[in-house]
């Protein structure tokens, strides 16, 4: 019997099971935040998503939420193998992942066929872009597919650089800032196979394009057309190369962002252009449109002497009106003048400087707002289904702004923000909802689920005629003077008595302080958010002069005149406001939402430096808090933490219990009930449904899980111990209490498994030993063959050792000539060693001799040669002379004398008179001792009659001597080193014996024997 805590599925792959990372959770936590003991505690939900963070896990779930955490570098998770992993693989039988769930709705949309939809939701940069691509991916990757869907799933994934392109952007937090929200549907045929698709636009942020934060750009497209634009469509376009040069690209004061490859991107873009569909006039108009936009920007305006406005950059308005295919004056006059309709009759009006500013930039956001929706539009056609077929599924993929609160909160942040609580809306009914009817259908009664509503805020918003978007819209119609201040009031009498709303007049002292006179505060589900009434106004009536509109109309560019409708002119019923036609769009979308069934992805941003590894606490805080992370984890755990199909629970808990082990027979609900007895889980614990158990608390899960870990630590120590035990005992083992079982039972096992380790580890150690003898004998046998596998063992024994003696043994001075015998193998490598030490050897000895030495070696200063053994010389000149003692041949007497050396011989000295001369042509010889007694002996021809014998001589410099000797002498080969003794000539053969022994101080005379007895130091 052996428990393995493993599932191998048919195809052999490896199924780490949900529980069994429950193990694991000490280290990284819980991988579900429904298992958190503490689930109202913000820390430790915090603590376990820094937990998984620091070990690379960033998905975590909240039931069938997927929290994701940005890790701002590649993980190695998202290959195609890792795409077979989650295939066909329960959510919860594997560590959660994006493709886990991308995967389990797929599978809910085949198996149940019903549509479904993801909600990726999070703040900027906290990648839902990256997960709504890595989703796609999955399904373009792992879903059935034949060559005519290849082509959809290839624009499919095509679409995403056009539309980051045109609506992305580099902002502060993001350097691809998705600039709008997205909601995408992708269409599945009955086979599951992708036919279709369509997106979904909502509130492109129209304001960057005529300015940008510092730091900040406008949208990728134009510094794209302008670094990978070729020199001559630019020529065509009437551009320049510098965006420097476009006053709409120099807000930010941030042309090029070194994460942001525009060149390179320019060209996916126009690759993914006609793969979409796109033919190449409609790409040369669209080109067209985003240079006149540029255009538009560097279009300048002066202010006539009456108050009239004229426009300073002529030709610039020509090439602007040929780009926008419209009439030149025509379009001059638009800039700079409005049409107005009073009492039935048109009138003309100038319009002054910044009303002339405006209206060209309201052009410039209506001309590429309408122009990105024309591009949309343009997609869909491309992705639209070709053949309709019943059977279809959707699974729908919303990429959409979370909750926003920046320094400044505008109209933007209020649109973003009441999106949210829509959708927060959305995910309370849906969860409840589910959840009740997973109850339902369970047969469980219902149990009432504390959580806060946000409809009330909903309705402060959106209600018709008193919510605040009605105001909004009720203010900017309203004849007579109206402006940001007087919606502001307008709402302090209207919704002043709400409760989720507050102005700096009606707040109490302490709010008053941090709410502005130009301000209004909503409590929001996820926290207070304070909004600048500042041009709310003008950007919910996004205004476009009527004549400005005339003229786009009469354009012969087919996008523009797509865009700007002539009926738009003719009807004079004013189009909707700005609020308004988001929140209808929302409302559309909620319904969309509501007939699927939701999963979620929220995202969170780790820090703001965009860095890997690093993890904010505060700012994660911050997030938990607005994403309504802890909201949603109450609601999840309202009920039961944990609930289980009866076949997986007893499949998994069944050897804790001896009933149920190791098969149940009756009826799965009864297996489980006495699996639960048998641990003893208490009533208010647990409940049975018809098909699953449901546990209240994690702990009561975490301890059946820890016995179950016991159980299987023992089982295996048993096993491995005593070999097999039988089912029967096995039984008695589950029979008694668990605990004292395995106390009992644990003190035997550590008993044995101690003794049984020792045994092991001596068995192991012999046959270490003979494989070695085996080993060594085989190699010696082998040693003169080539190194192989037979004789490397012994060759590099050999080599080793012979090191390792050499190391012990290396010569220690520079006199030593011995050197061990290597083995034929290292004779190269032993002859490098040897020249390399005594190199080494002799760097050492020239740093030891000190500054007198050296002087010594000029022998005019040490030595004083007598006048007349100058003369004798001659031409001769002394190169170099010391001071020697010689000895006497036979009675070893010593004799001070110099030795003078010429460039032809060298002679012995005695004061005045040569006593000796040695011609280097017959010099046999220089022998040398080996320790530090200077004595070394000069070896003459014994044929020379007119020597007596070879000079026996001392000096204290004897290195120097004998070198500067041998060099003079060219007889560097004739110096010889004799350790233990010299033997040197007396006269005609006979021999004389010079015995060097080691000692502490120098020493020399005549020994017992004869000889020359030489006692000194070794040379060092
Ligand atoms: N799973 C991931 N793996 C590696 N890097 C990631 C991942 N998710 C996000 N990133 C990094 O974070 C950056 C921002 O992500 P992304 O553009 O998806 O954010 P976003 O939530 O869509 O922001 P915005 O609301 O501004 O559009 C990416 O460009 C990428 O560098
Ligand atoms: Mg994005």
């Amino acid at each position: 019997m052996r428990y393995q805590g493993r599932e191998v599925d048919i195809e052999g792959r490896v199924r780490l099971v949900m529980e069994s990372a429950l193990t694991a959770r000490d280290r990284v936590g819980v991988q579900d935040f429904v298992l958190l003991e503490n689930y109202n505690s913000e820390a430790a939900f915090i603590e376990n998503l820094r937990r998984r963070f620091r070990e690379n896990l960033i998905y975590t779930y909240i039931g069938s939420v997927l929290v994701s955490v940005n890790p701002y570098k590649e993980l190695e998770i998202y290959s195609k193998q890792q795409m077979e992993r989650y295939r066909g693989v329960s959510f919860y039988e594997i560590s959660p992942h994006i493709y886990a769930l991308s995967d389990n709705t797929y599978r809910a949309m085949r198996t149940e066929r019903k549509d479904q939809c993801i909600l990726i939701s999070g703040e900027s940069g906290a990648g839902k872009t990256e997960a709504s691509k890595k989703i796609l991916l999955y399904y373009a990757v792992t879903c059935p597919t034949n060559d005519h869907m290849a082509i959809l799933g290839d624009r499919l994934l095509q679409s995403n650089p056009v539309l980051e392109a045109f609506g992305n952007a580099k902002t502060l937090r993001n350097d691809n800032s998705s600039r709008f929200g997205k909601y995408m549907d992708v269409q599945f045929d009955f086979r599951g196979t992708p036919v279709g698709g369509h997106i979904l636009n909502y509130l492109l942020e129209k304001s960057r394009v005529v300015h940008q934060n510092h730091g900040e750009r406008n949208f990728h497209i134009f510094y794209q057309l302008l670094d990978g634009g070729d020199d001559d469509l630019l020529i065509t376009l009437d551009l320049e190369r510098n965006p420097q040069n476009y006053r709409y690209l120099v807000k930010g004061n941030c042309p090029r962002v070194s994460s942001i490859s525009d060149k390179n991107n320019w060209k996916v873009v126009m690759k993914a252009l006609p793969v979409i569909g796109f033919t190449e006039e409609e790409v040369q108009k669209l080109l067209n449109i985003i240079a006149s936009v540029l255009h538009l920007g560097n279009t300048q305006f002066g202010e006539g002497e009456e108050g009239d406005t004229y426009i300073t950059t002529e030709t610039q308005t020509s090439n602007l009106a040929k780009l926008l295919g419209v009439d030149g004056s025509a379009l001059r006059e638009a800039l700079t003048h409005k049409k107005l309709t009073a009492k039935g009759e048109e009138m003309i009006s100038p319009l002054n400087y910044e009303q002339a500013v405006s209206a060209r930039d309201a052009l410039a956001k209506a001309v590429y707002g309408r122009t990105f929706t024309w591009l949309v539009e343009k997609i869909n056609q491309s992705l639209a289904l070709k053949v309709h077929s019943k059977d279809s599924s959707v699974i729908g993929l919303l990429d959409i702004y979370g909750f926003e609160v920046l320094q400044q909160n505008s109209f933007e942040q209020f649109c973003i923000n009441y999106c949210n609580e829509k959708l927060q809306q959305l995910f309370i009914e849906l969860t409840l909802r589910s959840e009740q009817e997973e109850y339902e259908t369970e047969g469980i009664a219902w149990e009432t689920v504390q959580y806060f509503d946000n409809k009330i805020i909903c309705d402060l918003i959106e209600e018709k005629h008193k919510g605040i978007i009605s105001i909004l819209d009720e203010e900017c119609l309203r004849p007579g003077e109206t402006c940001d201040v007087s919606f502001l009031e307008k709402l302090e009498d209207t919704v002043g008595s709400h409760p989720h709303f507050i102005t700096h007049k009606l707040a109490n002292g302490k709010t008053r302080r941090v709410v502005s006179r130009e301000e209004f505060r909503l409590l929001h589900y996820a926290g207070e958010v304070n909004y600048n009434v500042n041009g709310f106004l003008d950007k919910n009536n996004d205004l476009l002069n009527r004549n400005l509109k005339e003229v786009m109309c009469q354009s012969d560019n087919q996008i523009l005149s797509h865009c700007f409708r002539r009926e738009e002119v003719i009807d004079q019923k004013r189009p909707e406001m700005a609020a308004t036609q988001f929140k209808n769009s929302l409302m559309k979308l909620m319904e969309i939402l509501m007939s699927k069934e939701p999963s979620y992805v929220r995202c969170i941003k780790p820090n703001d430096a965009k860095q890997p590894g690093r993890f904010d606490e505060v700012l994660v805080r911050h997030q938990v808090k607005y994403l309504g992370l802890m909201e949603n984890l109450r609601v999840r755990r309202a009920g039961f933490a944990y609930r289980r199909r009866f076949e997986a629970f007893l499949q998994r808990y069944k050897p804790l219990c001896p009933e149920t082990w190791p098969n149940w027979h009756g009826r799965l609900v009864d297996g489980v009930s006495t699996l639960v007895n048998h641990l003893g889980y208490k009533a208010e614990e647990y409940k049975l449904g018809r098909s699953k158990i449901f546990i209240r608390f994690p702990k009561t899960l975490f301890t059946t899980e820890d016995a179950l870990e016991l159980i299987s630590c023992f089982s295996e120590l048993c096993y491995t111990n005593f070999g097999m035990f039988s089912l029967a005992e096995y039984k008695i083992f589950l029979g008694v209490n668990v605990c004292t079982c395995v106390f009992r039972c644990v003190v035997i096992v550590i008993q044995s498994g101690w003794r049984g380790m020792k045994a092991r580890r001596r068995a192991k150690r012999r046959r270490q030993a003979a494989e070695l003898i085996r080993r060594f004998i085989k190699g010696f046998i082998y040693r003169h063959e080539e190194y192989c596998p037979e004789n490397e063992y012994f060759l590099d024994h050999v080599r080793y050792s012979f090191l390792k003696n050499l190391r012990q043994n290396l010569p220690k001075s520079v006199l030593d000539k011995s050197w061990p015998t290597p083995p034929p193998s290292l004779v190269e490598a032993s002859e490098h060693l040897r020249r390399l030490h005594m190199r080494n050897m002799v760097i050492k000895y020239c740093r030891r001799v000190q500054p007198e030495w050296k002087k010594q070696v000029l022998f005019s200063s040490r030595l004083q040669i007598n006048l007349k053994v100058i003369q004798t010389l001659g031409s001769d000149k002394v190169q170099y002379g010391v001071s020697v003692i010689k000895y006497d041949r036979r009675g070893f007497k010593p004799r001070p004398r110099q030795l003078l050396l010429t460039n032809t011989f060298a002679v012995l000295v005695d004061r005045t008179k040569i006593k000796q001369r040695i011609d280097y042509a017959a010099l046999r010889g220089i022998s040398v001792g080996s320790l530090s007694d200077g004595m070394f002996v000069l070896h003459m021809p014994t044929e020379d009659n007119k020597q007596k014998g070879d000079a026996v001589l001392h000096c204290s410099h004897v290195i120097e001597v004998v070198t500067k000797l041998a060099m003079m002498a060219n007889k560097t080969s004739y110096v010889n080193i004799n350790p233990g003794s010299i033997r040197f000539t007396v006269a005609r053969g006979k021999e004389g014996i010079i015995d060097f022994i080691r000692g502490s101080e120098l020493k020399v005379a005549k020994g017992k024997r004869g000889h020359l007895l030489v006692v000194s130091q070794r040379l060092f």
